[in-house]
């Protein structure tokens, strides 16, 4: 797609959800045949926090029947196999509704886990939808790498205010921005140095405000990769925060060969509404319990560790799966926001 002059974030939604775009053809998360990894296809661990997580706020709900687990970009439905999987006590109360925008994905992820999880998929718990479904409920709405795929508009700061980032034929061209995103960098980052670049989450904020009407009482949950302050990403060059990946690499320039690539952006959670608790993953799974759920395996490794059986082995491997979840150089610094609503 070389086409007409586009503002960044139509290119992006173009080259993600349009006719050709990257998820409509198939990209996805995973180990083998995927193009990037994400929590839920590193460890069941991630699925089996969230299950406790959810059995706590079904508790603090006053045990709703029914009690509805929204998960908006939920992919593979790896994660929504997890949490099954883990026989959370709200079980019978959970009803799951899988919210993805990639038909291939939709459909692979709700048989899938159907198959997985239920004796009889006609009755399974489950939906999977394209869009967010129509509310009042009660429960939790979570998603996991879903804001870092909504495409932003992405602004510079020059000697005369605001550009914005446009593509034309694969390269990217700057043009005074419009007023309205002249405001919201300035109010954002008032002082912010010639050249810096700064993403505007639009879109990602518009998403949460939806989230958050769907729910008359429950959370909201979201994990994602970012900052909490748009002023630090003045610091950053926009290559850091702005990246592309296709089959587990690194991709280069996002304005090319679109649909090709993936094309993902650091979240500034200061641009979300709201006031919500936001903490690291790592002290976010460690607070579910993620130690005293991989305990066994500690003693397992331990007592076995010199002359490992396959179950040592089996240990071993689940002890580096809770590392990598909670890594403070990679997925445990990713951030995890919370909205109470409705108490
Ligand atoms: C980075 S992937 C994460 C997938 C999965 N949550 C995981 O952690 O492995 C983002 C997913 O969000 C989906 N997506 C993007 N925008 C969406 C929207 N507005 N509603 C539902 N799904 C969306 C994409 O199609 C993609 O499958």
């Amino acid at each position: 797609m070389t086409g007409p002059m586009m503002r960044f974030d139509r290119f992006v939604e173009e080259a993600l959800y349009g006719l050709r775009g990257f998820y409509t053809q198939g990209g996805k998360a995973g180990v083998n045949a995927g193009d990037f990894i994400t929590s839920p296809e590193t460890s069941t661990l991630f699925g089996g926090c969230i299950a406790v997580y959810l059995d706590r706020i079904w508790q603090e709900l006053d045990r709703p029947d029914p009690f509805i687990v929204v998960e908006a970009g939920s992919g593979r439905g790896t994660l929504c196999r997890d949490i099954f999987l883990s026989v959370p006590q709200c079980s019978a109360a959970l009803r799951y509704v899988m919210v993805e925008r990639s038909e291939v994905q939709r459909l692979d992820a709700f048989d899938s886990v159907a198959a997985t999880c239920f004796l009889d998929a006609e009755e399974a718990p489950l939906t999977a939808v394209k869009d967010l479904p129509v509310g009042p409920l009660t429960g939790v709405v979570l998603a996991n790498e879903l804001l870092d795929n909504l495409p932003p508009r992405v602004v510079q700061k020059t000697a005369t205010g605001w550009s914005e980032l446009h593509v034309n034929g694969g390269l990217d061209e700057w043009h005074p921005a419009p007023q309205n995103a002249q405001n919201m960098a300035t109010l954002l980052v008032p002082n912010a140095p010639l050249g810096t670049c700064l993403p505007l989450h639009l879109k990602a904020a518009v998403w949460v405000n939806r989230a958050l009407n769907l729910l008359d009482r429950g959370r909201v949950l979201l994990f994602d990769y970012g900052l909490q302050q748009t002023a630090d990403f003045s610091e950053r060059p926009m290559g850091e925060w702005l990246r592309t990946y296709s089959q587990h690499h690194r991709a280069g320039n996002p304005y090319k060969e679109a649909g090709s690539r993936d094309i993902t952006c650091d979240v500034a959670f200061d641009q979300l509404p709201g006031f919500p608790q936001i903490v690291t993953q790592r002290d976010w799974l460690l607070a579910q319990g993620l130690r005293a759920m991989t305990e066994w395996a500690r003693e397992q490794w331990h007592d076995s560790a010199a002359a490992p059986t396959a179950k040592a082995l089996a240990a071993r491997a689940l002890l580096d799966e809770a590392a990598a979840l909670t890594d403070s150089e990679g997925l445990g610094a990713f951030l995890v926001a919370e909205w109470r609503v409705g108490d």
